[in-house]
């Protein structure tokens, strides 16, 4: 069985850090689910590292939810979040709750949305017909991005004031969790000392309650953005090149393919059928 949302919750109470990552294709989620992560969020930098957009704004339901339904048949442990991409939720609380309706149809458990305070209403309306929600403050790709860039958030008092309000309406509209992206470590630690929810955070220090990656950046795959808080764990990327060269070159070389990788006929099979075609 895999965790519940619940599961997630109770982590914060229990003391125990929640590790999150990004999943967007059926291979790389089963190794995260095989390696025992507790949450695989499907994100919309799917659109930046699978489908090599600029940003997450083209971002499209179909697209969120043909990635979904690909992590969903790997899940066998983690629970899976999927983002609810750029105008999808923004225009009115009927498109929120449709579209979220649809990425839990493609095997989603939860969903996942940005904004603070101008969204709790949204928020509600989507957890009133069951549907378990996701916050996302600090840095939101989908909107910081057009007016500000990658800026850390919660570094003056007024934003960091602002940012502890976003979180406490967050938490009552009804979000059973919180992503703080970017934030300062400081403000970080204040919020999820406040909230009772677990926080989740990407660039946002050690005192979230669970962390979270994009998997391309931890495994070394996505060189277009190296933000300083991504860790990379290899460097998958050299390794691939280097793969694909040698195999360029056995080609070339007619190294590859080798006997063990091809298939025979049965010899007396072939001895008749150079008779029948005289070859
Ligand atoms: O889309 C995404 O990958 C995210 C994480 C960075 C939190 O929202």
């Amino acid at each position: 069985m895999h965790k519940s949302v619940q599961d997630i919750v109770n982590m914060k109470k229990e003391k125990k850090k929640i590790s999150v990552i990004t999943a967007y294709d059926y291979t790389l989620a089963s190794m995260c689910d095989k390696a025992g992560i507790d949450v695989m969020l499907v994100g919309d930098s799917a659109g930046m590292v699978m489908l090599g957009y600029e940003n997450t704004i083209p971002v499209t339901m179909d697209q969120m939810c043909m990635f979904t339904e690909a992590v969903s048949r790997a899940r066998n442990n983690a629970l899976l979040v999927a983002d609810l991409p750029f105008m999808s939720y923004q225009a009115s609380i009927e498109d929120a709750i449709n579209n979220s309706g649809r990425l839990i149809k493609s095997g989603a458990d939860a969903v996942k949305l940005e904004g603070g305070s101008i969204m709790a209403e949204t928020i509600s309306g989507i957890v009133d017909v069951g549907i378990p929600v996701m916050g996302h403050i600090g840095l939101q790709p989908q909107t910081t991005m057009l007016s500000q860039g990658y800026k850390v958030q919660g570094r003056t008092r007024d934003s960091a004031i602002q940012l502890i309000q976003d979180a406490k309406e967050l938490e009552e509209a009804g979000v059973f969790s919180i992503a703080l992206e970017m934030v300062s470590h400081e403000v970080a630690q204040i919020i999820s000392e406040t909230v009772s929810i677990p926080t989740i955070g990407i660039g946002s220090g050690i005192n979230c309650d669970g962390q979270v990656l994009v998997v391309q950046d931890l495994l070394g795959m996505y060189d277009k953005i190296k933000p300083k808080f991504a860790k990379r764990y290899m460097n998958l990327s050299e390794d691939i090149v280097k793969s694909l060269e040698d195999y360029k070159s056995d080609v070339e070389s007619s190294k590859f393919p080798a006997e063990e990788n091809w298939f025979s006929m049965d010899s007396e099979e072939l001895k008749k059928l150079r008779e029948q075609i005289g070859s």
